[in-house]
């Protein structure tokens, strides 16, 4: 098939696009390189040894991705273009709706014009609020978003679902993930946050690389067995895994698909320091500090459904994931940065 990927440039969109084109899929990228390098094109080229077709375009703009759909013969979209920084969505609501939603909408209308009515959409746990019961399947009803982020994750699975209704014609798959981690084997390509992470891994990583003093946990006194926070933390090369499985699920009349992504197995906070001690032989050295606003127990997956429909499962653990996201963020201290 022949896949456009927004947001290709980015940490899952990239893993993503080397599964694509190691199973014969032919790629083309779109990214505005808001929160991501050009560098990354050249990188995947050297994993897969194929250079995919890129736009340097943003999804807000119409007429561009008008041009695209009437140049490229495009089969299905999967969609990752977005702003994904929690505490910045607070700041700056709008600019949030503007872009993920906004952006979202622009994109449909521009598939639809052209006939192209197949999408992946990369949505997230976060729409669960706080999870109604765990492991979390897809019944488990959405809940009350903590932040805008959120709030367009949610909105964005609203007007995919209603889309798909209206019209018979669109195959919508709807992917919540859980915790992505982890980096390509060859510490080529990985996450690359901007400013300070908020995010578990990329802290952790950057305290081992020396760039940060020491891990803050957000709370020792949850109801969890040592008190920290519990999430379902996933390769992100499962993950893109994910999508190539996905794909299947976008033939004619198929509708609307919903699947949790995770592994299904929960780890705290103090897990993942000493996984990624043993796994890396770096010691984390960490302090436990107030709770983190907005923060929940614990997250994870009943992912069953996924292997069920799509034969997919998570196949890394978490030392692999571990020492993965170390030999990506020790071969580049600094990112794409040179
Ligand atoms: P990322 O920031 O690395 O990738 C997103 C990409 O989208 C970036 O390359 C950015 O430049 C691009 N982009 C943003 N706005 C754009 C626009 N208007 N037009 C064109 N390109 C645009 O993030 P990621 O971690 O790879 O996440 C990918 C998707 O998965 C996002 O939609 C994110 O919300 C979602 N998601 C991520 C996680 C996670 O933990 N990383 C969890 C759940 C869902
Ligand atoms: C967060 C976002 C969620 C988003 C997801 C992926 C919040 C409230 N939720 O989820 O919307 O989809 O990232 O981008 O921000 N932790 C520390 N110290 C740190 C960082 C994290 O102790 O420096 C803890 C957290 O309290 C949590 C766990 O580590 O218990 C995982 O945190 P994080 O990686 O930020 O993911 P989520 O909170 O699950």
């Amino acid at each position: 098939m022949k896949i456009l990927v927004t947001g290709g440039t980015g940490y899952i969109g990239s893993h993503t696009v080397v599964e694509l084109q190691t199973q014969g899929h032919d790629v083309v990228i779109l990214d505005n390189l808001s929160n991501s390098d050009m560098k990354v094109l050249d990188r995947l080229e050297a994993i897969t040894g194929v250079r995919a077709v890129f736009y340097n375009a943003d999804i807000r703009d119409k007429k561009t991705l008008d041009d695209i759909f009437e140049k490229e013969d495009i089969d299905a979209v999967i969609h990752f273009a977005g702003l994904k920084a929690v505490g910045e969505s607070v700041q700056k609501p709008l600019m949030y709706y503007e872009n993920n939603i906004g952006g979202t909408i622009n994109l449909l209308n521009s598939m639809s014009e052209h006939g192209c009515k197949n999408i992946i959409f990369s949505s997230s746990a976060t729409v669960y609020g706080t999870p109604a019961f765990v492991p979390i399947t897809e019944e488990c009803p959405k809940g009350t978003c903590t932040n805008p982020y959120g709030w367009t994750k949610s909105m964005i699975e609203q007007i995919l679902t209603d889309t798909c209704f209206a019209d018979k014609e669109w195959n919508v798959v709807l992917l919540r993930y859980f915790n992505p981690i982890g980096a390509h084997e060859s510490g080529t390509i990985g996450e690359n946050p901007n400013g300070i992470p908020n995010n578990l891994m990329p802290y952790v990583t950057q305290v081992a690389v020396g760039r940060l003093k020491e891990l803050g946990i957000f709370g020792d006194d949850y109801d969890t067995p040592d008190g920290t926070g519990v999430r379902d933390y996933i390769h992100v090369v499962d993950l893109a895994d994910g999508h190539v499985k996905a794909l299947k699920k976008l033939e004619p009349g198929s509708g609307l698909s919903i699947y949790n992504l995770g592994t299904g197995q929960g780890y705290s906070v103090l897990d993942i320091v000493r996984n990624f001690e043993e796994a890396t032989g770096v010691k984390i050295p960490y302090v436990i500090k107030e709770r983190r606003a907005g923060d929940i127990a614990e997250c994870y997956a009943d992912s069953s459904k996924a292997f069920r429909e799509l034969g997919w499962k998570a196949k890394k653990g978490i030392k692999e994931m571990c020492a993965d996201s170390w030999r990506w963020q020790k071969n580049n201290p600094n990112g794409y940065a040179d």
